[in-house]
């Protein structure tokens, strides 16, 4: 499956969800408004909100409670996003400006508070203490993520687990609970919205792989942003933790690494991604990828046969494949 067919399936519901992104960043504040639109105006693939739909599909489809969620995890992602780019410095996402290079630091740091802000006030709307609940402690895991990512920036020694911690924190349990979310909220009992829970969370951890493996794999077209951010700023991702367990490559990456660390990122990366990309680590970290798509599917096993499970099995396998 394309992402692109599910898109124009689903296309009344994705078009009413931005509309109601839109809404929900309105203020008479230029610059928060300005900054926030320019964000959503970039796009980006609105994932968490088509799993919020498609999660829903198995309880009551009523789109006027299911936005509640939706529209919100959109905004934490978005939120998240603004932040992220000041801590890594980046000048683009998305293919456009990022808020921080558009405007600066500050300005980012406070859109990215009012679009947090933004989306607890939409979840407001649902009652169901349990679904606020669910966000808060997504918003807390993805801070502490986001803490361990730069603990270990630049620690070569860093195992595949912490490594695998660290992605569940700061991206799979937000697609774990977009899944949950859009069950919970169409009123879907606790067994499916947990099974749907853990089919999210195999699949982010699969989209954090790929992103990661994209960044060393990737080329600026595809990806909206240039290349090697992640080995600039220090973040050692899977693949590079398996290339420096390759005898042969761990004393030139070790050289490599000190030496993009000394100069702060501000150097030629060409060598360690030539290092990278010839090592075996991509290839294993393709194959643990695929395990969690698997796992993933194998989540919705005992779920009802609706063309709802067959649309997540098919952005499954393309999250499994991506390359943007
Ligand atoms: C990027 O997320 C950040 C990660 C969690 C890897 P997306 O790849 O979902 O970003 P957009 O929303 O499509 O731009
Ligand atoms: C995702 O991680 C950021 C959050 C989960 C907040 P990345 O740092 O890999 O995202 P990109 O690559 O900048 O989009
Ligand atoms: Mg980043
Ligand atoms: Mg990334």
């Amino acid at each position: 499956m394309k992402l692109i067919d599910l898109y124009t399936k689903m296309k009344k519901d994705i078009s009413y969800i931005e509309k109601e992104l839109e809404r929900s960043i309105d203020t008479d504040h230029a610059l928060l408004r300005e900054a926030s639109v320019h964000l959503l105006k970039a796009g980006g693939k609105r994932i968490r909100p088509i799993f919020v739909l498609l999660g829903a599909k198995f309880g009551t489809y009523d789109m006027e409670r299911i936005k509640h969620v939706a529209v919100p995890l959109e905004l934490i992602h978005m939120a998240s996003l603004v932040h992220d780019d000041v801590i890594d410095d980046a000048l683009t996402r998305r293919g456009q400006l990022t808020v921080r290079s558009k405007w600066d630091n500050r300005v980012a740091m406070y859109t990215g508070d009012y679009i947090f802000a933004k989306a607890l006030a939409v979840a407001t709307k649902l009652e169901n203490p349990k679904i606020h609940q669910i966000l808060s402690k997504a918003i807390v895991e993805m801070s502490i993520g986001e803490m361990e990512q730069i603990r270990f920036f630049f620690n070569p020694d860093q195992t595949v687990r912490e490594y695998l911690l660290r992605i569940r924190r700061k991206t799979a349990l937000l697609i774990a609970i977009s899944c949950q979310l859009g069950a919970i909220a169409a009123g879907a009992d606790e067994k499916l919205s947990n099974r749907l829970y853990s089919f999210g969370y195999n699949v982010g951890m699969t989209f954090q792989i790929r992103d990661d493996l994209l960044d060393l794999i990737g080329t600026e077209k595809e990806l909206g942003k240039p290349p090697g951010s992640d080995i600039r700023q220090g973040n050692i991702t899977l693949p590079v933790i398996f290339a420096l367990r390759e005898p042969e490559l761990r004393v030139p990456l070790l050289s490599e690494l000190k030496r993009i660390q000394e100069a702060d990122g501000q150097t030629d990366i060409q060598y360690f991604i030539h290092m990278i990309r010839n090592s075996r680590g991509i290839k294993q970290a393709e194959q643990m990828a695929n395990r969690y798509i698997d796992k993933a599917i194998m989540q919705l096993k005992d779920l009802p046969d609706i063309q709802a499970k067959k649309d997540l099995i098919g952005v499954a396998h393309f999250i499994g494949n991506r390359s943007y």
